[in-house]
């Protein structure tokens, strides 16, 4: 494999917030299929190297070379929820797209590429609670949706910044199958040890 096959290849990162230095010359390459697992405690600057590689967050030094086609090869999943709770679940799951301005397409093409991507998390969710707003679903529930979001966005490269830590554990390692099968969307958080 080429340093040009890699979908990330992130050199000497630093990040210091004050007199902080958190990121200390971290080195990370993600090639395409590749699951990495970010490791250290709290602290350690995981999120903070998500962030800068999703492009999130201005790093103070290196160099960071993101490969991918489209205006949007990244989805990134944080523990913080981030759906708009008037729509509904469908719609929800659908934004990145309208966001990238692609054609419209029909409403229920769009709903099933909803039900598709959900299901792969939660069938029942995806049967029953596609057209509710997300206001009335449970908060359990409205983290494997934004799950369901990054998994049907198309993105190349899928980071979980701990998505699923506020979730009971069969809920949790229900998702891990998918997210580690999911075709185009080799994934990853990282690799490299921060703290
Ligand atoms: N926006 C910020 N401003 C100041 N300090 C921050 C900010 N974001 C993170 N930090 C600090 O950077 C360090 C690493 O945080 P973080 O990346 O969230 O760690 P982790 O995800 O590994 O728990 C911590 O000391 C945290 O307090
Ligand atoms: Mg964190």
């Amino acid at each position: 494999m080429t340093p040009h096959d890699l979908l990330v290849e992130a050199t000497g990162i630093r990040k210091s917030f004050g007199a902080t230095s958190v990121l200390r010359g971290v080195d990370l390459r993600i090639a395409p299929g590749e699951i990495h697992a970010l490791l250290g405690g709290n602290g350690a600057g995981k999120s903070t190297l998500i962030r800068i590689v999703s492009g999130s967050l201005r790093r103070d030094a290196g160099d960071l070379t993101i490969r991918g086609d489209g205006p949007n090869p990244i989805a990134v999943v944080f523990q913080e929820l981030a759906l708009l709770p008037h729509l509904s679940v469908a719609e929800n799951i659908y934004l990145p797209h309208l966001r990238r301005g692609i054609a419209p397409v029909r409403a229920a093409r769009r709903r099933d590429e909803a039900r598709a991507a959900l299901a792969q998390i939660d069938e029942r969710l995806a049967r029953e609670a596609l057209d509710r707003p997300v206001a009335e679903i449970d908060l359990h529930e409205r983290q494997l949706i934004e799950i369901a979001r990054a998994l049907g966005s198309g993105a190349r490269l899928l980071l979980l910044d701990e998505p699923t830590a506020n979730l009971p554990s069969p809920r949790a390692s229900g998702c891990s199958p998918c997210c580690a099968a999911s075709p185009a969307r080799e994934s990853a958080p990282s690799s490299s040890r921060t703290a």
